[in-house]
């Protein structure tokens, strides 16, 4: 359990988003390998999001563990005439837990706006799954200062309406995604803490039990750092998340540091 300064509890949340990657056999090979190297694990909430295509499997071999399923996105509307998509109904019938909704890529390529983001969020907590709400700034908007309108501008139109004590939030700078380029813990806390107090801000009496997590070229390596951040209160990992041991190392971080 984290205490932070406020004394809060707040349980750390360690996710990884296998983004498009693994098959079927693959993705059953890690969590097989998985499953009994964390089974111990009780202070931390363990997710593993794998593609769509990987769910089902996925779900019926994480029944009664101690790893919950997350999805990578969906689409707002319930069913009907939107080929190629998948809505959050599905993802409750197919077992998930968790979506992700907002990450940098599905912004960056596949035009999710922070309006569409925001639909996404209510579509799926009204169908009760639970929802890693992500948001960071580019390399761009970090350089020309820009970082904490657009941190803003995300957490509030992306959370419009929303109650926040119903999402987890993962700030994820888009320069740190798969560059191998880890924001300092002095960053990671930086921006962490802007997040909540903007949750507070707004209203959000919640904003002290929120977890943010950190996301961006988290490794084994690098974990303990962030984590002893005292707003940092978990890690979304993608590219360490693909190896059961990585992952495992990473799920495993020092306690303690709060
Ligand atoms: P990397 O850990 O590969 O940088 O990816 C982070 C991420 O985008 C997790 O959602």
């Amino acid at each position: 359990m984290i205490f932070n300064n406020n004394s809060i509890m707040r349980r750390p949340c360690i996710a990884a988003n296998w983004k498009m990657n693994k098959t079927v056999p693959e993705a059953m090979d890690f969590i097989y390998e998985f499953l009994p190297s964390v089974a111990d694990v009780k202070d931390a909430d363990i997710v593993v999001a794998p593609p769509f295509t990987a769910l089902f499997a996925a779900a019926e071999r994480l029944v009664g563990t101690n790893v919950m399923l997350s999805a990578q996105n969906l689409y707002y509307e319930e069913k009907g005439a939107f080929t190629g998509e998948i809505s959050a109904p599905m993802l409750v019938d197919v077992g998930c837990d968790f979506v992700i909704i907002g990450h940098s890529e599905r912004r960056q390529y596949f035009g999710d706006t922070d309006v569409i983001v925001n639909k996404k969020v209510k579509a799926a907590l009204n169908n009760g799954l639970r929802v890693i709400f992500c948001m960071g700034e580019t390399l761009k908007e970090r350089e020309a200062g820009q970082t904490y309108e657009v941190l803003q501008r995300q957490l509030l139109e992306g959370l419009r309406e929303v109650e926040a004590r119903k999402v987890i939030v993962a700030y994820e700078p888009v320069w740190a995604i798969g560059t191998g380029k880890t924001a300092t813990p002095e960053q990671a806390q930086e921006a962490h803490q802007y997040i909540r107090s903007k949750l507070r801000e707004s209203g959000r009496d919640e904003a002290d039990s929120v977890r943010i997590l950190y996301g961006g070229s988290v490794t084994p390596e690098n974990v303990d750092s962030l984590m002893a951040c005292p707003d940092v209160d978990g890690a979304l990992v993608g590219g360490a998340s693909l190896k059961p041991g990585s992952f495992e190392r990473i799920v495993k971080f020092t306690r303690g540091h709060q």
